[in-house]
């Protein structure tokens, strides 16, 4: 049977996250439908979340299947000793999917190898995070028109960030501009520079986070600093408020520049930016459904055709 799992962007083409965003369009249109009564969406978080958990579960939910699963290892038998590999194969007895957060990398395509059931990865270490890739590629579709040629500022923690890692492979296809804005400490890894020089993709480092450095931006793609990979936390101490954006810095940006970020913020954007019509971070979380709700359907096996011909059916009720 075909390995429908969600592991990492990386291998999807152009034409792939085109459909998967017009998906999500559909769901955008219509959460609520009956396309996966019947079926259970496990979902296993041996690393903290709120808006991944939620909105996957939230999802489902909209979509009619029924959730099970765990937020914390530690209540789990992981903490007597079980394997990741008995967890999978327990858990795929049970569920007709599995959606795994996981602290190490690798560990989704590990799941995905022995899996008999999908496995949707919601982000394994600093490796990939390709379900909120999927929101932010649909965040920057909604707000900018396109996905083509856009000036893209990275700025935070490049070094761990997994959101910006996918982030990056998903735009090779859409000739993007990026600007990586980090301190030294959390420079982007040598190995996504090197991506950027094999598909020909522009970028420029900086180190410093001004009003003048964002001038040309289209989109602000703000990151947390993340604590919980460092091992040195006098290092982390060093880092952690390095870049704080203000709405002042904002004054001269372009008038189409959208602020994302994929949240949890700790103090890299100020509040008084929240209030900025330039502020997407909050509506880009509420898209995260959609992006799941077309995510969930899309490893099940359901067409966008299947999803077009629900709409009109509900539309026409
Ligand atoms: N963006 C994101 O992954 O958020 P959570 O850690 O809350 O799931």
């Amino acid at each position: 049977m075909e390995n429908r799992s969600l592991v990492t962007i990386a291998n999807h083409s152009k034409e792939r996250i085109l459909y998967l965003l017009e998906m999500a369009q559909e769901f955008e249109k219509q959460p609520n439908r009956h396309l996966l009564d019947q079926k259970i969406v496990a979902t296993l978080f041996f690393e903290p979340s709120t808006r991944t958990r939620l909105s996957f579960e939230t999802a489902a939910n909209r979509l009619g299947a029924k959730v099970i699963g765990f937020t914390d290892p530690k209540v789990t038998s992981s903490s007597k000793g079980e394997t990741l590999k008995d967890t999978i194969m327990m858990v795929s007895n049970y569920a007709d999917i599995i959606v795994m957060r996981h602290y190490l990398e690798g560990a989704a395509r590990y799941a995905s190898e022995i899996a008999p059931v999908p496995i949707v990865n919601a982000g394994d270490g600093a490796n990939q995070h390709p379900s909120q890739t999927m929101l932010d590629l649909y965040s920057i579709y909604k707000t900018q028109g396109t996905l083509e040629n856009l000036n893209i500022y990275l700025v935070g923690d490049l070094k761990y960030g997994r959101t910006v890692h996918s982030l990056l492979m998903a735009m090779r296809h859409f000739n993007p501009t990026f600007h990586f804005v980090a301190p030294n400490e959390l420079r982007m890894p040598e190995e996504y520079k090197l991506y950027c020089k094999e598909y020909h993709i522009r970028y420029e480092e900086h180190s410093d986070f001004t009003e003048e450095t964002i001038a040309d931006a289209d989109i602000l793609y703000m990151t947390r600093v993340q604590r919980e990979r460092f091992t040195d936390l006098m290092e982390y101490e060093r880092v952690k408020d390095v870049y704080i954006l203000h709405n002042k810095m904002l004054e001269h940006t372009r008038p189409n520049l959208r602020i994302l970020h994929p949240l949890p913020r700790v103090n890299e954007i100020a509040y008084d930016v929240d209030s900025n019509p330039k502020a997407y971070y909050i509506q880009q979380a509420r898209n995260g459904l959609y992006a799941r709700e077309a995510i969930l359907c899309d490893v099940l096996g359901i067409t966008l055709d299947e999803i077009k011909a629900d709409t009109e059916r509900l539309m026409n009720i």
